[in-house]
């Protein structure tokens, strides 16, 4: 769906440096998926559009979280209500949920928690229990809000909750749902190869054309992250072949 202008209609701040943004989009916000992203062109900014994981759909809105990482991000954040963006989505392949699993737990590091509201709220419709887990470097850039059954923090000084990884605070659970910094997914994937992850890659074109957002199968071979992905099962990602320089997913 393409929605050449969606105003801002709200924006609020949800850690030190983390902000949401929602803008006005019910028909995009209607059919998205929990793990769906949307690409975002502001005019004027930079050229290509930017992609962000859809945090929550509701009542005719589309929520994005996001910190400021370069002229795309800050031109976002310096937007007033009523400014608009241009909005294609939802896209990409989302989470796959089963009620089956009995529950659930969202595990997420820094803006890594970006696409768990919506999907908390998916997984609860559909008869799951969610633990939401979720941790950062220090309490402050824990993201303060968070949707599920009970939540478990973890920060890296202690400051909050668990002290240490969010990886090791994960309880005993019927699936995992994961979106971090590629080092935090690679320590999921060895431990829990069943676990989907979100992963992010460089995007050009969003929708499958380019080639820009090669993920490398363990199988052999590339996905491409827009369009089979962004959701992946953990196993199957070649990690070691998968760069790291998605600092912006990064606790801090
Ligand atoms: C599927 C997907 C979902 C995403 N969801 C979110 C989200 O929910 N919230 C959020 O804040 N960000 C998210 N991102 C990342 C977001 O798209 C980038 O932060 C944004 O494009 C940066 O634009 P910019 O103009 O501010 O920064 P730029 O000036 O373009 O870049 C700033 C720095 O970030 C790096 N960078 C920029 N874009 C990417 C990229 N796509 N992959 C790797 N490195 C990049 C650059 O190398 C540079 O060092 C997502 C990316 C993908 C692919
Ligand atoms: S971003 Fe162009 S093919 Fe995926």
């Amino acid at each position: 769906m393409f929605q050449p202008e969606a105003p801002l209609v709200e924006r609020r701040q949800v850690a030190r440096d983390l902000f949401v943004l929602a803008f006005a989009a019910p028909e995009v916000a209607a059919a998205a998926l929990p793990g769906q992203f949307v690409n975002l062109l502001l005019r004027p900014g930079p050229l290509l559009r930017r992609p962000f994981s859809v945090h929550r759909a509701t009542e005719g809105r589309v929520e994005i979280l996001l910190r400021a990482v370069g002229a795309g991000t800050a031109g976002l954040l310096a937007l007033r209500p009523g400014d608009c963006v241009s909005l294609l989505g939802p896209l990409g392949a989302g989470f796959r949920l089963d009620a089956a699993w009995g529950s659930i737990a969202l595990l997420s590091g820094g803006l890594g928690v970006a696409p768990f509201p919506l999907a908390a709220q998916a997984a609860r419709a559909a008869g799951l229990e969610v633990t939401w887990v979720h941790g950062a470097r220090t309490a402050a850039d824990l993201c303060s809000e968070w949707e599920g059954d009970r939540v478990v923090w973890a920060t890296d000084d202690g400051s909050r909750g668990f002290a240490g990884s969010a990886v090791d605070a994960v309880p005993e659970v019927g699936a995992i749902l994961a979106c971090g910094p590629n080092p935090m997914l690679a320590a999921v994937a060895r431990r829990w190869p069943e676990a989907q992850v979100a992963v992010e890659t460089y995007m050009g074109c969003g929708t499958g054309v380019c080639l820009g957002c090669a993920v490398p199968k363990a199988a052999g071979g590339y996905d491409r992250a827009c369009s089979e992905g962004p959701v992946y099962r953990a196993g199957d990602i070649d990690w070691p072949a998968l760069p790291d320089h998605l600092h912006y997913r990064l606790t801090a």
